[in-house]
């Protein structure tokens, strides 16, 4: 049985009043599809989000890009789990690669930033993955188990996880993962779920594939057995948005 699958478009960095005011309004509300088959979730960079939230469609969720660790009372610059619970959203991206490198957030850290996320009953949307020199050195495997052993201990409820493979090689690159490489990561993560949690939770975990998704490509991957969906990144500006979301549903 198939689940619903999940699209997700993480905005970044990017984005002006007049960009979210616009993209909102001509590509997402605009959009249709069946929301017993798929859900759709839109990650505007924080500042954005109370704008965004109150323009989208009520079927359309909103998700934090990020939320702080656990840490002192006062966090300059970061936004808590509790505050994005609190302001009426359900999701969050964590370990983004970006964040991972730039901000050298640790799967530790991560591990952290899940268990907060769980607290809160935010879904979190995982993101692992393998950096190019990784796998050209044949680590794809351990560096996935590393990264999702280290979440594990974090997890109370599976039902609020989502894992996003998303190759370190393939984000904003242009270069997709092969239909058959994405297959074989997810198939690989969907075997780590059933060995170390269970058969079931590994059936009913959303898989979803990030990596230059575009409206060209979504097709050849979203028709992989183990891809429940996409995290879209530079596509999710444009109205290519409207045309992956279609190719899903
Ligand atoms: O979170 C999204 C991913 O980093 C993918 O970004 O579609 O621009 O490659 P991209």
């Amino acid at each position: 049985e198939k689940k619903r699958y999940l699209v997700g478009g993480n905005w970044k960095s990017n984005g002006s009043v007049t960009f979210v005011r616009d993209m909102i309004n001509n590509v997402l509300n605009k959009m249709k599809f069946e929301e017993s088959k798929l859900e759709v979730v839109i990650a505007p960079m924080i500042i954005h989000v109370p704008s965004a939230k109150a323009m989208l469609h009520s079927h359309l969720h909103v998700c934090a890009q990020n939320i702080a660790a656990e840490g002192k009372k006062a966090q300059t610059g970061e936004v808590k789990a509790e505050q994005v619970q609190d302001f009426g959203l359900k999701w969050a991206i964590v370990g983004h690669s970006e964040r991972r490198q730039h901000y050298l957030e640790s799967n530790e850290l991560v591990a952290e930033k899940v268990k907060r996320c769980q607290e809160c009953h935010l879904t979190a949307i995982v993101c692992i993955g393998e950096r190019l020199e990784e796998r050209e050195a044949g680590q794809t495997h351990d560096v996935l188990k590393q990264q999702l052993d280290a979440v594990k201990a974090s997890v109370k409820d599976w039902s609020r996880i989502v894992i996003a493979y998303e190759p370190v090689w393939a984000i904003g690159t242009g270069k997709t993962a092969s239909p058959e490489i994405a297959q074989e990561a997810h198939e690989f993560i969907r075997k780590w779920i059933q060995g170390s949690v269970s058969d079931a939770v590994a059936n009913a975990t959303r898989i979803i594939y990030g990596g230059s998704v575009s409206d060209a490509n979504a097709e050849s991957l979203i028709t992989q057995k183990d891809i429940d969906g996409f995290l879209v990144g530079g596509a999710s500006l444009t109205e290519k948005f409207g045309t992956i979301v279609e190719t899903v549903n």
